[in-house]
């Protein structure tokens, strides 16, 4: 039940990971907000995002928007989002805290859907990808071996999920079940005095950090205080935007192999 990170030069990272059960994460969606958050997409954002937020070539993919997984992931419920659309280049929208919890709903839900989606309708097509394709891409534009390597961290990875799960913990490792690693941060007070943790929660105004005694404290971000993150998903969330439907599939079935 321990997991080893080890650093060594070239950057390989290497675990031991708990074995867990295939199972999806829990819905934190708000139905009803989502249904409400659906009509202000449909009319704001589908044109160019897509009616499933799939993405069109004129706007990018809603379900592997960094921005977007971060605010589900942290429960901000469109706290993050929020400031994004007026500050995003030809956005300019300003919704009210109401109506931003609710499109963040709808964007869960749909997020929701591409986990799920195959595994209670069509399983036998998450495995529809070529190995072989899946095997150059971990091994070339996929980047996938600056971290991972069949034979070490990712050795039998197979033998621990079924299928949908595996697709799951590749696309989203930092959501759901089994998720160990947390966001770090460090902060150092005015005064000097430096205090590194598990990100609890963080705003513009107040971070919050368990240290190792398991001490949840709260900083206000004043000038002079210095934070600073590190998520340990950020390689991950990252190219999300890179994924092709193709490559999912591919890459999939290469994971397959590894049993
Ligand atoms: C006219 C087309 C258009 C409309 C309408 C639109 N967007 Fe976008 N959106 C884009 C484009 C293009 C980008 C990429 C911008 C960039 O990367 O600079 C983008 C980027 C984003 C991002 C950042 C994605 C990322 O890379 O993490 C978010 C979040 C977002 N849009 C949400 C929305 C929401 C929510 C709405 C509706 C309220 C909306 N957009 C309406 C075209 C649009
Ligand atoms: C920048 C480093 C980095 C890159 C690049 C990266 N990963 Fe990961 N990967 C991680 C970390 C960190 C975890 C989480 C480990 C944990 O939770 O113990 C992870 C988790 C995983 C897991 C789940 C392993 C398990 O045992 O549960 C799979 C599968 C995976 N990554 C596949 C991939 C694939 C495929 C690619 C390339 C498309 C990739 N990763 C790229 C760092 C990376």
């Amino acid at each position: 039940m321990k997991q080893v990170f080890s650093i060594v030069a070239g950057a390989c990272l290497c675990w031991l990971a708990t074995p867990a059960h295939a199972q999806f994460p829990l819905s934190t969606v708000d139905q009803a907000a989502a249904d409400r958050g659906a009509k202000l997409y449909s009319t704001n954002c589908a044109r160019c995002h897509g009616d499933d937020a799939r993405g069109t070539p004129n706007g990018p993919d809603m379900t592997r928007s960094e921005a977007v997984l971060h605010d589900r992931r942290e429960s901000l419920h469109g706290k993050e989002l929020g400031p994004l659309l007026y500050t995003l280049p030809g956005h300019s929208y300003h919704f009210s805290d109401a109506q931003l919890n609710d499109l963040s709903n709808f964007l869960d839900f749909q997020i929701g859907k591409v986990l799920r989606s195959g595994y209670n309708d069509q399983p036998q097509d998450l495995l529809s990808g070529n190995a072989k394709a899946g095997e150059a891409y971990f091994n070339g534009a996929g980047t996938c071996t600056q971290c991972h390597s069949p034979t070490g961290n990712l050795k039998g990875v197979a033998s621990k999920y079924t299928v949908a799960a595996l697709q799951q913990k590749w696309i989203f490792p930092g959501v759901g079940f089994g998720v160990k690693l947390r966001r770090q941060a460090s902060v150092t007070t005015p005064g000097g005095q430096t205090y590194a943790g598990d990100v609890v929660r963080i705003d513009d105004f107040n971070v919050t950090v368990r240290g190792k005694d398991g001490v949840s404290r709260t900083f206000s971000r004043t000038p002079g205080t210095k934070v600073a993150v590190t998520d340990p998903f950020a390689g991950h969330n990252a190219l999300l935007r890179k994924y092709t439907d193709a490559d999912i599939h591919n890459v999939t079935a290469y994971l397959e192999t590894l049993k």
